[in-house]
C-alpha cells in the first residue's frame, strides 16, 4: 500500500522559501502553513445553515511572502508553470488559480486591511482538485501569511475575519459558489480532533478523535476523477435547496422538519431538501457515535450519508460509489464520498490491520472497472493554519 506522503513541514517551509529567493531574489519575509480537509460527514450542509464534521489533513499548502514597496501582486506555484502578476486583484481582473491568492488580498482590503503589493511563492502536497480544498488551504496559507505580514495580532477573532476574507476569494473573485467549511476547518482545526462547525451561528467545536486509541485510521481515497466547482452540478445543488426553502417557507433548510420536506411536492426537490435535512441529523449521530466510542454506530451513520449523496442528492459517480462498496466489503467500519461530489475522494474508517486489505480491494475493483489507478492517504487530525 503506498500512501500519499504529506511531508516533512520544515522540508517545505525550506523549500518554498528557496523558489521564493529564486523567483524574487531575496528572502520571504514570512512562511505560512495551511491544511487541506477532509469531511467526516455533514455534506452540502454548510450553505443550508446546518452542521459538518471535517478533518484537517496532515496534507498542507505553504507560502512564502512578502510584502511589496507598490500595489503589484505577483504570484508563483510550484504546481502550475505559468507566474500571474497584476495590481488589479479583485472580481473580473483575475482568473484562474491565481484568483485564489490574489483574491484573498483583495477580500482583506475589502474589510478594510491595509495590504501593500505582495511576491508570493506557494507549494502543496495537498493534491489539487481532489476534493480535499486545496482551494482553500491555498487561501487560508496566503491569508495567514498576510495577517503576519500586515501585523496583525492572531487569535480566535483574526481567525473568523480570514475564514470571511477566503471565502469571499473563492466565491467572488475566484467564482466558486461554496459555503464556508473548507476555510473553517483550515483555519480553526485543532490537532487530533475534527471540528464540529455549525452554519446556524458560525460556531465550532473540536471533536477529540480517538481513534489511535481504537486502533481505528481514517483512510482517504482520491479516485482521481477530477470534480470543477465551478461547473454546474454544485450550484444547481444549492438553487434546488433554495427553491426547498422558498416552498416552505423557512430561512434555511436548518429550520426545515422532515415532515414538512416528505410533503414537497416536486420529487427532485423533495429528495435535495431530505438528504440535507437527515444529514444534519447523522452529524448530531455521528459526532455522539464518537465520544461514545461507538464505532459501529459511526459507521452506519457514514454508510447511510453515502446513500443519501448517491440516491437523494445524486452527486456521487460510479467510482465513488465503487471505493465506497469495496471498502465496506473489505472490512471498513463505514465509508462514503466526501467533499462537494462528482469525483473527488471518499473517506472510510478502518482498523489499521485492515488498512492494507481495504486499500487492495480499492485498487482491485478500480482496475476490474478501468478506471484511473486510485490515490490514497491517511487523515492524521492535525493542526489549523499557523
Ligand atoms: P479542491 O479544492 O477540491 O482541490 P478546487 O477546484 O476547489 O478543488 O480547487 C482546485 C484549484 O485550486 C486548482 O485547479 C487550482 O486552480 C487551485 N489551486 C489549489 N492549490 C493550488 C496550488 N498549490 N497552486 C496553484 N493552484 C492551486
Ligand atoms: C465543497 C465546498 C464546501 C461544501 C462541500 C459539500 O467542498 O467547498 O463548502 O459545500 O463541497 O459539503
Amino acid at each position: 500500500m503506498t500512501l500519499l506522503s504529506p511531508g516533512e513541514a520544515s522540508e517545505l517551509a525550506d523549500s518554498t522559501a528557496a523558489a521564493f529567493r529564486t523567483a524574487y531574489g531575496a528572502d520571504p519575509a514570512v512562511i505560512a502553513r495551511a491544511p487541506g480537509r477532509v469531511n467526516l460527514i455533514g455534506e452540502h450542509t454548510d450553505y443550508n445553515a446546518g452542521t459538518c464534521l471535517p478533518v484537517a489533513l496532515p496534507h498542507a499548502t505553504y507560502a512564502a511572502l512578502s510584502a511589496r514597496t507598490d500595489s503589484l501582486v505577483r504570484v508563483r506555484s510550484a504546481q502550475t508553470d505559468d507566474e500571474w502578476q497584476g495590481a488589479g486583484i479583485g472580481p473580473g481582473e483575475v482568473t484562474g488559480w491565481a484568483s485564489y491568492v490574489a483574491g484573498v488580498a483583495w477580500a482583506l482590503r475589502q474589510a478594510g486591511v491595509d495590504v501593500p503589493g505582495l511576491d508570493v511563492c506557494v507549494d502543496s502536497t495537498v493534491p489539487l482538485g481532489a476534493g480535499l480544498s486545496s482551494s482553500a488551504a491555498l487561501e487560508c496559507s496566503v491569508a495567514v501569511a498576510i495577517a503576519d505580514v500586515v501585523g496583525l495580532t492572531d487569535g480566535e477573532t483574526l481567525r473568523h475575519q480570514l475564514v470571511a476574507a477566503c471565502m469571499r476569494a473563492e466565491t467572488e473573485v475566484a467564482g466558486a459558489p461554496t459555503g464556508g467549511m473548507d476555510q473553517t476547518v483550515s483555519l480553526l482545526a485543532e490537532s487530533g480532533s475534527a471540528l464540529l462547525i455549525d452554519f446556524l451561528d458560525h460556531s465550532t467545536r473540536a471533536v477529540p478523535l480517538a481513534l489511535d486509541d481504537a486502533g481505528l485510521a481514517v483512510l482517504v481515497v482520491d479516485t482521481r476523477v477530477s470534480h470543477a466547482l465551478v461547473d454546474g452540478g454544485y450550484a444547481s445543488r444549492r438553487a434546488d435547496c433554495e427553491t426547498a426553502c422558498r416552498e416552505l417557507g423557512v430561512p434555511s433548510l436548518r429550520e426545515a422538519t422532515i415532515d414538512s420536506v416528505e410533503a414537497l411536492g416536486d420529487a427532485r426537490i423533495r429528495r435535495r431538501a431530505r438528504h440535507v435535512v437527515t444529514e444534519i441529523d447523522r452529524v448530531a449521530r455521528a459526532v455522539d457515535a464518537l465520544e461514545h466510542r461507538d464505532w459501529a454506530a459511526l459507521g452506519e451513520q457514514l454508510v447511510a450519508s453515502h446513500a443519501s449523496m448517491r440516491d437523494d442528492f445524486e452527486i456521487s459517480c460510479p467510482e465513488l460509489d465503487t471505493a465506497v462498496d469495496a471498502a465496506l466489503t473489505a472490512g471498513a467500519v463505514g465509508a462514503r464520498m466526501t467533499g462537494g461530489g462528482f469525483g473527488g475522494s471518499a473517506v472510510a474508517v478502518v482498523y489499521l490491520d485492515a488498512l492494507d486489505s481495504v486499500t487492495a480491494a480499492v485498487d482491485a475493483a478500480f482496475d476490474a472497472r478501468d478506471f484511473r489507478r486510485p490515490a490514497f492517504l491517511r487523515a492524521t487530525p492535525s493542526a489549523a493554519a499557523g
